[in-house]
Order: C-alpha cells, then structure tokens, then sequence
C-alpha cells in the first residue's frame, strides 16, 4: 500500500465521485486549534453555545463562569481553560441541523468506532459538538488518522503527502449490521465480499449468498469499477432490505484495513481465492460456533482512565461517573428483579 492509496480513500475525495450512491454528509474543514484541542489530554468540555454543553457541576455556585472553571484542594489549584471555537461550533451546528439532527461523525478516514462505550447512549450518534469532541478525544482510531495516517504504508522512504484535516458529518443512518459487506476490489476485478459484522451470525445471510453477491456486483460494475482514481481498494456497502446497495466507505487495499472473513495473504494473492468466472468470493459467519467477540472490546480500557485515575481531565470523570452511577442503578434494578423472581 503507497501513501498515494491513503489519500485517494480520505472522505473528501470519494464522496464526490459517489455521491448519489452513499449516505448525504457534509465535511468542514478542521481548524488547526480543534486539531490541537482534539490531540491535546486536558479539558474535554467546551463552552460556549453548543447546547448540550451546560457545566455539570451545579452544587458550586461560585463556579459560574464557563471559560475559567477553579477548583481547588488543598495544596494546589488547577484552572482548566475550556475552548471555545465559536465559528466552529455554529458551522457544525448549522450541518447537523441541515442533516436532520443526529449526525454519525469521522475524521479522514475513521470513525470513533472504539470509543462508543465513552458516549452516554453507547452509540456514535451525536446531535452537538461536545458529543463529537467526547467521541473524538476518546479514541485511537482518531489519533491515528491525526497522527500517523501513513504508518503502514510502503513507501516510507517518500515524503509524507500534505493533509488536510476534516470532519465529516453524515446523516445518521439505521444500518442493520447484518445487512453490511466488505468488498475487495484488485486490479479493478471484486475478488471477495465478507460480512462486515462477522462477529455475529446471521441466517438470512448465509441463504441470500446468492443475491447478496449479484446485487453487490451489479452495483460494482455500475457504479463503482473504474471510477475510482486507483485499482486496488477496499469498499464497504450496506445492503437494505430491498436489495438496494449503498456505498458507505472507501479503504485502501492493505494491511490498515481490517480483512474481516479473508487474511490478507488470500487476498494479495488472489488466485487462491477468486475464480473470475464465477465472480468475487463470498463469506460470512456460518454457525453460532464460530461467533467471536467483538473487536472493539478490548478498547473498553482506554487510555483515557489514566486521565481520569489521576483526575486530570475533571468533565471526562463526571461523564463517565454518571454513567457508571445509571449501569449500577440498572444492574441493581436487575438484581432485585432477579432476587424476587428466584426461587425460594
Ligand atoms: N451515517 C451512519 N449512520 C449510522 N451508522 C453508520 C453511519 N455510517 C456508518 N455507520 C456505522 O459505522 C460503521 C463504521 O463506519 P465507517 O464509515 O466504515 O467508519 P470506519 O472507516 O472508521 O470503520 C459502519 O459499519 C456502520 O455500521
Ligand atoms: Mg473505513
């Protein structure tokens, strides 16, 4: 994989060329003070006008100005300096209010995906930028498009392409994860088609391989094959309940992008795998059995609770104490429902 395959799979430069076929966003440039806020480890909260972002903390009266938030103990008194990014703020409010709402948000190349947990509603659906920030700032799959977008790339010896940063709002869209493929795409010839959700097994899967194939091709050679600017790529469809196939994401073809149901090995040699007679190669989960957790899992303990043991980052802990608060009232609700109905 070369630098130049990275830069052809940025949001930017595929949403144009597919426009009609994928979910309607808008992408706003990212100011280099959100770029340094987002890499930077202290405050999370932002203020201003964003209106999901009234401080927390409203047993202390003397804490009212938003800006300059104090507090003290004992010995030392630590002032966080919440941002502002007035401009920002009304421009992604403008977008999320002109996709509906609720908006699924990424950077470049990623989406928050590992750090849903954070997110009080568990989900990447956001409606203001606090919601984004606290989604962004938790995540290593956003760091790494900030901060090494490159890194596995093959070319290393050339000079890094320049980046421009952005953030993408898309409207937020029910997916249903079985409904969700991954294609590889070689020398412009679909080898393989995986079940994006492979950690789960669907029925409906395994018995539409057929038309799930066909209509995954037909799209590809309709819309996809040649127009994109290289030859080897990865492209992810959602598929709805109508046959109809979406486009939701571009990938570059290599080992940044996670192979699902393939190895990459099968993939970069593709004879092994792909009889273009019989078109792209198809695979899903097909048994309980070989159900596997959940890759995202082992993101659930993040860096950020070094942030928040050593109470560094004050609005991060109060999100997610609260969090924790409503799980454990949840979890006792259970409890006690469980304890009424056990047997005696
Ligand atoms: N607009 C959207 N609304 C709701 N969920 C979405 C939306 N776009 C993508 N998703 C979900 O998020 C997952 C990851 O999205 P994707 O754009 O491929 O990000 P990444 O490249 O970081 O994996 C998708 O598999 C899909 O389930
Ligand atoms: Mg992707």
């Amino acid at each position: 994989m070369k630098k130049e395959q990275v830069v052809n799979c940025q949001f930017s430069v595929w949403y144009p060329i597919f426009k009609k076929h994928t979910i309607k966003s808008v992408i706003l440039p990212l100011p280099q003070n959100v770029i340094e806020y987002l890499l930077d480890d202290g405050t999370l909260v932002v203020s201003g006008s964003d209106h999901n972002t009234q401080p927390t903390h409203s047993e202390n009266s003397d804490l009212n100005a938003e800006e300059d938030i104090q507090w003290s103990d004992d010995e030392t008194t630590t002032t966080v300096t919440a941002p502002e990014f007035p401009e920002f703020t009304s421009k992604v409010l403008e977008a999320i209010n002109a996709l509906g709402g609720r908006v699924f948000p990424k950077l470049n190349w990623s989406a928050p995906r590992d750090a849903n947990w954070i997110a009080l509603n568990s989900s990447l659906q956001c409606h203001s930028l606090s919601d984004i920030f606290l989604l962004f700032k938790s995540s290593d799959f956003i760091t790494h498009d900030l901060t090494q977008p490159f890194i596995q790339c093959s070319d290393q010896d050339s000079p890094d392409p320049a980046i421009n940063y952005e953030l993408v709002l898309r409207k937020w869209s029910e997916l249903i994860p079985g409904g969700e493929y991954r294609c590889f795409v070689k020398e412009n010839k679909l080898i393989a088609i995986s079940q994006r959700d492979y950690t789960q097994y669907y029925p409906h899967v395994l018995k539409q391989e057929k038309p799930i194939c066909q209509d995954v091709l037909e799209f590809f050679h309709q819309h996809v094959q040649y127009n994109f600017p290289d030859e080897d790529f990865v492209f992810d469809v959602y598929r709805d309940s109508l046959g109809r196939v979406w486009l939701i994401d571009l990938n570059p073809f290599g080992e940044v992008t996670d192979s699902l149901l393939f190895t990459w090995e099968e993939l970069v040699s593709s004879g092994e795998i792909a009889d273009q007679q019989e078109g792209p190669a198809f695979r899903c989960t097909t048994s309980e059995v070989t159900v596997q957790p959940s890759p995202c899992l082992s993101y659930r303990i993040p860096r950020d609770f070094v942030d928040l043991s050593t109470g560094e980052d004050a609005y991060k802990l109060i999100d997610f104490l609260k969090l924790k608060k409503s799980q454990q009232e949840d979890s006792e609700e259970e409890e006690e429902e469980e304890e009424e109905s056990a047997p005696q």
